[in-house]
């Protein structure tokens, strides 16, 4: 995607790295559709910042994401990107399932079902524009295992597996597909992780990820720096060690 003159829509950016994605992409000339479930940040991010638009969207529930995907697209026929931002990541114990399955279904149902859903719900629609993107977004963990949020390195994997497929099948459409993977970043998708000393501070990672859209519109995955040592662990051959150093280091990941 280009960097500016697109309308944009990202499903989860009442907060964290989705707003902050929203504002900076509002700045370089986009017109920008903010979703969420959370109605008081909806109105106070559509109050405090003029020309951000905003829908109520919960991406677990596919009657709400048909609404507002009738309605983004009603408002903003010129709609042609879709940031399948919205994601929960949960502490889990799997040594019995009171420790994990409720927030296995849950995480699931959010990460992976919802962006399903979601790309379900504008396919056609991009797909009637001359040139659209899909933004997926992965994780770090997709690629090397926080201990113990096993259901969200799982979804985030699969995310990754969805994005590399779905830019094969929609080769040759007007579509392509990005996936972007941030490395632990300072919001509050856990507890404590804003607090964290191994988070990426999220105004540079959001500078970086601008940056790098502008210097490759056409790249598949969004990668800053801080990202590629869970990324490449596996390619440079010291996975066993990237997999112990995470787990000793970073209580929080992401
Ligand atoms: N921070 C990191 O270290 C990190 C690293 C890698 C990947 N990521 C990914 O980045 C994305 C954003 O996370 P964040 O760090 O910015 O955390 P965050 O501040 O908690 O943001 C999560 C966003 O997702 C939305 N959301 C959650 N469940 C939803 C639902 N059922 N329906 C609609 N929206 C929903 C939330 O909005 P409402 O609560 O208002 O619905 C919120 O806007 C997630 O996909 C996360 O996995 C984050």
């Amino acid at each position: 995607m280009n960097i500016s003159g697109n309308t944009i829509f990202i499903p989860g950016a009442t907060s964290g790295i989705g707003l902050a994605l929203a504002l900076a992409l509002q700045a370089k000339g986009n017109e920008v559709i903010v979703g969420g479930r959370r109605a008081e940040l909806l109105e106070q991010i559509a109050a405090e910042h003029p020309g951000i638009h905003t829908v109520a969207i919960d991406t677990t529930d596919p009657e709400s994401i048909e609404r507002a995907a009738t309605t983004v697209i009603a408002e903003h026929p010129d709609l042609d990107v879709l940031i399948t931002m919205a994601g929960i990541m949960r502490a889990e114990d799997w040594t019995t399932p009171e420790g994990f399955l409720a927030s296995a279904e849950q995480t699931v149902t959010t990460n992976l079902l919802g962006s399903i859903r979601l790309i379900a719900a504008f396919i056609e629609h991009l797909r009637s524009r001359p040139a659209a993107t899909i933004v997926t977004v992965s994780s770090g963990l997709a690629f090397t295992p926080l201990r113990i949020t096993p259901s969200y390195n799982a979804t985030k994997a699969a995310i990754h597996m969805l994005s590399e497929s779905l830019r094969l099948q929609l080769a040759g459409t007007s579509v392509t597909v990005t996936e972007l993977e941030p490395p632990s970043v300072a919001t509050d998708l856990m507890p404590g992780q804003r607090e964290s000393a191994f988070a990426m501070p999220l105004d540079e990672f959001i500078a970086e990820v601008v940056g790098l859209i502008e210097a490759d519109p056409d790249a598949k995955e969004i990668q800053v720096e801080r990202v590629k040592f869970l990324r490449y662990a596996e390619a440079r051959g010291d996975y066993d060690q990237t997999v112990a150093t995470l787990n000793q280091l970073d209580p929080h990941g992401a």
